[in-house]
């Protein structure tokens, strides 16, 4: 009888979750070396995974970097009647922003869904200016105010950024605009982020949402409101943030290969991001575990390894919160026509789509915690 109770209550909870089905598209490299181009990018856009994580008075723009694998992206509605865009939900900035029809098509990385105001009956204008800052400078756009749509949900009068220019990099990236599911402290002056409209207005059960990242072109998710147990095996293991001002911050005490500390001996403060692609760390730590994994350095400060036997390579633990998390070369191997590369690059600490393919990831606002479960 209990249990029946404790099932129709489950249901009930899982019946208010919304979800967002993410489309794992093509990454920009792939798309740039199958047109040859990719060599001639990665020079000109050299990836900076640091840029988004600076302090913002250190900079008066929303930083970007051209993170070459980045590959998630779903759907999103803007104004009434809807306008649709592919988004990158990402977990490491905190505003919203699409293209706007004043990026033209003289600007290549404009080359993107564009959203028309003068089509939306719910659109307000902004006063404030909204800058995106490349590492070949930065580009300015507007702002304003609409309803957002999210699967059945409209978060109404959403602060959003407007582009107007893009650097051409964007040309090749899957997504056409970004929202941002980092904390107020990092989101431009104006308005909260959405998920806190979201929350404020009712919208959804929980204070929390939830990620599942497949490896296939299909089934990753995005789950607002609470966790879905149908996407990962176990429980959820729940650590601490501290800081849960900007980002999701969280200590990882050791990480261990054949039971030898090989990074983050003394603890390394980290970042859950879905907006990066691979896992970032401090230089000396990165190398001892590519140096681990035989990994040598290619032109561009990739870590390649030989595609044969990688299966071979040991599980890399990552100890958190008094919890294991073993990551397998399955997992950390990446491939491309180019080769093999490990997903570990330097940088500050930043557990990527590499970590989080593996672990199910939820992202509890009102306990700030982040949870991690294997992945189904
Ligand atoms: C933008 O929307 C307005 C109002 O519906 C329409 O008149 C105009 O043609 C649209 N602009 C473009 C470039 O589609």
């Amino acid at each position: 009888m209990k249990s029946a109770f404790v099932l129709l209550a489950f249901l009930a909870l899982s019946q208010g979750l919304l979800r967002i089905p993410l489309m794992r598209g093509k990454s920009a490299r792939q798309l740039l070396e199958e047109r040859g181009l990719f060599e001639e990018y990665r020079k000109k856009f050299p990836y900076n995974p640091a840029a988004k994580f600076l302090p913002r008075n250190e900079q008066s723009a929303v930083p970007m970097t051209f993170d070459p694998d980045i590959t998630y992206y779903g759907e999103i509605g803007v104004g009434t009647p809807p306008q649709f865009f592919k988004v990158l939900f990402d977990t490491g900035s905190s505003d919203l922003w699409v293209p706007s029809m004043s990026c033209t098509s003289t600007n290549s990385g404009c080359d993107h869904a564009k959203f028309n105001s003068s089509a939306s009956s719910t659109f307000q204008a902004g006063t404030k200016p909204f800058y995106i800052m490349y590492n070949s400078g930065f580009a300015a756009g507007s702002t304003g105010y609409d309803t957002i749509k999210l699967s059945d949900l409209y978060v109404e009068h959403q602060f959003f950024g407007l582009t107007e220019t893009e650097a051409v990099f964007m040309m090749s990236v899957p997504w056409d605009g970004i929202l941002g599911l980092a904390f107020p402290g990092m989101s431009l002056e104006g308005g909260p982020p959405i998920f806190d409209n979201m929350w404020n207005q009712g919208k959804i059960p929980q204070n929390m949402f939830s990620m599942y990242l497949s490896s296939s072109v299909e089934g990753s998710v995005l789950i607002l409101g609470g966790t879905d147990p149908s996407y990962y095996t176990g429980s959820i293991k729940w650590i601490p943030l501290f800081r849960a001002t900007n980002f999701w911050n969280i200590h990882i005490q050791s990480i261990n290969i054949d039971g030898n500390t090989v990074a983050c001996s003394a603890s390394c403060e980290a970042i859950v991001d879905s907006g990066t692609s691979v896992i970032i760390g401090s230089g000396q730590d990165i190398n001892n575990i590519n140096g681990w994994l035989g990994a040598s350095t290619d032109q561009y400060g990739d870590a390649v390894v030989s595609c044969s036997n990688t299966n071979l390579l040991p599980d890399i633990v990552f100890n958190i919160n008094g919890y294991s998390f073993a990551l397998p070369p399955s997992a950390y191997v990446m491939k491309s026509a180019s080769g093999c590369r490990t997903g570990f690059a330097p940088g500050p600490w930043i557990l990527g789509e590499v970590f989080m393919r593996q672990f199910y990831t939820a992202f509890d606002i009102s306990n700030n915690m982040v949870g991690f479960a294997q992945a189904a």
